[in-house]
């Protein structure tokens, strides 16, 4: 763990904080993370339980970052599906409601404008527009609700959140985004594929209403934390999940990773008796927006595979 970016695995509601690489804003370690000494951020309560119990959606884990054992048990899940190789050839529409959600004085309310600039991010991203492969997704905007309640701007992003999934809306296949106030050290979080038929009103992406396009927040305003968690709620791993050793983050085209980038260290190889440089650039590390500019095909298959699993016309 590296002195700029430190992570608290457990606050008040078992929730599992994700932090961002800041420095020194958050000093606080947890057990959950020595368990995990590689991860930013930590397992929470959820997610430690579900290690007990041996299965992982007793209650959703939220936060992409998870255990190397929970990792390859999202991964069993997947393979018992029979995915056809021909649903990777597919072009799919994801149908997005954006919940606004702002502090009574408006804190973290956002326009239109803003909220279809970062859907623009999202099919940009997806679409190859940043120099990465065209992953086949694209993502349409149906609608945006907007509560303003400071109990709600503050519980939005925690774990179990009653007024979250209050908001939800769609099945499977909608992707619900939600802007909140994640506190300073957590820039977003997501649930997997695999945790949506366990806890269907959990599902979806919660990030800080600074981390949208022009949203202020420093180095992380360009709108890839939504990127980055909606490659968590399409199934994708963090490039260094597993560090050096296999199977890494499960798709074959990612270069291993020891641990999270930060900031933009182009041309590191922390795993170098391993073949390529660390995918820092890629929207699955924890660099800074900017330095943000791929998915891989192998993680647009990745996506793809559990797209037809677990969202594509499973709704209601
Ligand atoms: N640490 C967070 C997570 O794993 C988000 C990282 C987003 N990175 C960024 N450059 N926006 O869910
Ligand atoms: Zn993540
Ligand atoms: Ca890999």
């Amino acid at each position: 763990m590296g002195e700029r970016a430190r992570a608290i695995g457990r606050t008040g509601a078992g929730l599992a904080a994700c932090a961002a690489a800041l420095a020194g804003l958050l000093g606080t370690t947890t057990a959950a993370q020595e368990e995990a000494p590689r991860e930013v951020c930590a397992p929470g309560g959820a997610a430690a339980d579900a290690r007990i119990d041996g299965r992982i959606g007793g209650r959703a884990s939220e936060g992409g970052a998870i255990s190397d054992a929970q990792a390859a048990e999202y991964e069993r899940r997947l393979r018992q599906e029979r995915v056809p190789q021909q649903a990777r050839d597919e072009r799919r529409t994801v149908p997005v409601v954006v919940h606004v959600v702002s502090a009574e004085d408006g804190t973290g309310d956002l326009s239109e404008a803003t909220v279809r600039r970062q859907v623009d991010v999202l099919n940009r991203a997806f679409g190859g527009g940043y120099g990465g492969a065209d992953t086949g997704f694209r993502f349409e905007l149906r609608d945006i609700t907007r509560t303003a309640d400071d109990g709600a701007f503050a519980s939005v992003g925690r774990r179990g959140s009653a007024e979250r999934a209050g908001l939800r809306r769609g099945g499977p296949e909608t992707l619900n985004l939600y802007t909140a106030d994640l506190g300073h050290g957590i820039l977003g979080r997501s649930t997997f594929p695999q945790d949506y038929a366990d806890d269907p009103g959990a599902d979806g992406v919660v990030v800080d209403h600074r981390t949208v396009p022009g949203g202020g927040r420093e180095n992380f305003d360009l709108g890839h934390t939504a990127t980055h968690e909606t490659g968590h709620w399409l199934g994708l791993f963090h490039t260094f999940q597993n560090g050096c050793s296999s199977p890494g983050d499960y798709v074959a085209d990612t270069a291993y990773e020891r641990e999270q980038a930060t900031g933009c260290p182009t041309g590191r190889d922390t795993c170098p008796d391993r073949s390529g440089t660390d995918p820092v650039d890629n929207f699955m590390n924890y660099s800074d927006d900017a330095c943000m500019e791929r998915f891989t095909g192998g993680q647009a298959d990745r996506m793809a595979d559990h797209w037809y699993a677990f969202r594509a016309g499973k709704g209601a």
